[in-house]
């Protein structure tokens, strides 16, 4: 810290910002039909939009889906508000940072398979906002579909408000804690947790450490849900009621407030004069989530041979053709291994989806070195990986007894079109140079009985 008010004045916000965190209620369960209200009385009974709505406050639909699809995949919550959303002044364009939208055109598609380390430290006073780096994407914002591959560093709270009109954000924390406070509620998560924010939702993020790092997955696509689970039954991979939705919270606060939105890729702002994240009460299930990895419940052989990732498959964000996903959010959680005759480290291969994969915790199994928590490789539509020399010559001549995968929280999201990456990541200090090598040395074992 360079100025010493402005270090306890942070540790002074951190300390509130636990404070806050810490013992916050929530309301169980991905999909459901919540409701919730910060003041008894709030939320009116029997109707969305009575004459009048309780203690004065304005009612306001948020769709997160077309009013017409279908009602197993329809999304939308009724807020009930100190004052509407569209009480606001013109937004005007603001600097777009270093946050980069589809379509991504400014490099040719690269079919090499890269590895970056974390991003560098970023300069004093960074907020999350000012701390988003995007590295790729593909799709177009416009149309609704494709997604980005964001990370971020940061070591100051927001003060202003951000909302994204482009897309709902995957928030993959590595490194240290947040508070979500949004329109509906407050949101904590820690390292190894994942938040969901719907589009278009207002909220700001604090910081609970002296520093945050992490990952976004922009989806511009239909929202993530949960995949089916097919023959697995009726319960396993990640739990419904394990998700965590807000209860409501609301900011009384009159004067000038920033807003940010996201919108067609670029960044635009207003001075409010009030916080907008003042909804006293709400019913609905479109709403922010909250969830802890370490819950995921693995599925795994007990036999033989390597199941494909898709069973480790969190949550999912449909395309219009039936299993094929516009991007999925999938972990490489502690599990036990115990097949048989198999070669039990992720196999070689080459993947008609593209594959960003990133590390929160410990170390992947199938990679001896170079793929770092903050860090982050690319394997791009076709490209062959798997795993590294070492990772293979040591696994081809392990005793085979059963083994505890217990030091490392990977993940991955996996998107069915080529990730084009961002001039900023293409150029990349971080950008590690020799990534190729992992796979050098892989000898010839070949021989005719
Ligand atoms: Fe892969």
């Amino acid at each position: 810290m360079s100025d010493g008010g402005t270090a306890r004045a942070s540790a002074f916000e951190r300390g509130e910002a636990r404070k806050a965190a810490e013992g916050l209620g929530h309301l169980s369960g991905f999909g459901n039909e919540h409701s919730s209200e910060a003041v008894p009385g709030a939320l009116p009974e029997g109707r969305n939009s009575p004459q009048r709505a309780p203690l004065g406050l304005y009612a306001e639909q948020l769709s997160g889906t077309a009013f017409t699809e279908p009602r197993a995949h329809n999304r939308r919550s009724w807020l009930y508000r100190i004052r509407p959303s569209a009480a606001h002044p013109a937004f005007t364009r603001t600097g777009n940072g270093a946050i980069r939208s589809a379509p991504f055109n400014q490099t040719v598609p690269d079919p090499n398979r890269l590895r970056w380390s974390p991003l560098p430290a970023p300069a004093e006073g960074t907020d999350f906002l000012a701390g988003l780096w995007t590295l790729g994407g593909n799709g177009d914002v416009a149309q609704r579909a494709g997604m980005a591959v964001h990370l971020y560093h940061a070591n100051a709270s927001m003060d202003r408000v951000f909302s994204d009109a482009d897309g709902e954000l995957l928030i993959v924390p590595e490194e240290g804690g947040l508070l979500l406070r949004t329109e509906f509620g407050l949101l904590h998560v820690e390292p190894g947790h994942i938040a969901l924010i719907p589009r278009g939702v207002r909220f700001r993020v604090e910081l609970l450490d002296d520093v945050a790092r992490g990952y976004v997955c922009e989806n511009y696509g239909a929202a993530f849900r949960l995949p089916d689970l097919g023959p697995i039954g009726a319960n396993g991979l990640a739990n419904a009621r394990d998700f965590r939705a807000p209860v409501a919270a609301y900011e009384d606060v009159e004067g000038p407030v920033e807003v940010v939105n996201k919108f067609c890729g670029n960044l635009w702002s207003a001075t409010y004069d009030h916080s907008p994240l003042d909804v006293v009460a709400w019913h609905g299930n479109h709403v922010p989530y909250a969830y802890d990895l370490r819950r995921f419940n693995v599925m795994g052989t007990i036999s033989y041979d390597h199941p494909d990732p898709s069973v480790f498959t969190v949550l999912t964000a449909p395309s219009d053709t039936p299993g094929l996903a516009g991007v999925d959010f999938v972990v490489f959680a502690p599990r036990w291994l115990v097949g048989e005759d198999t070669f039990r480290p992720p196999y070689f291969h080459r993947n008609v989806m593209s594959e960003y994969m990133g590390l929160i915790e410990g170390a992947y199994d199938a990679k001896a070195e170079g793929f770092v928590p903050g860090g982050g490789s690319l394997h791009n539509m076709m490209s062959a990986h798997g795993p590294d020399r070492e990772t293979f010559e040591k696994a081809s001549a392990a005793e085979l007894r059963p083994q505890k995968i217990d030091d490392g929280l990977a993940f991955m999201f996996e998107t069915r079109w080529p990730v084009s990456l961002t001039p900023q990541a293409a150029r990349a200090e971080h950008l590690q140079q020799r990534y190729d090598d992992v796979w050098q040395g892989l000898e010839r074992h070949f021989r005719t009985m």
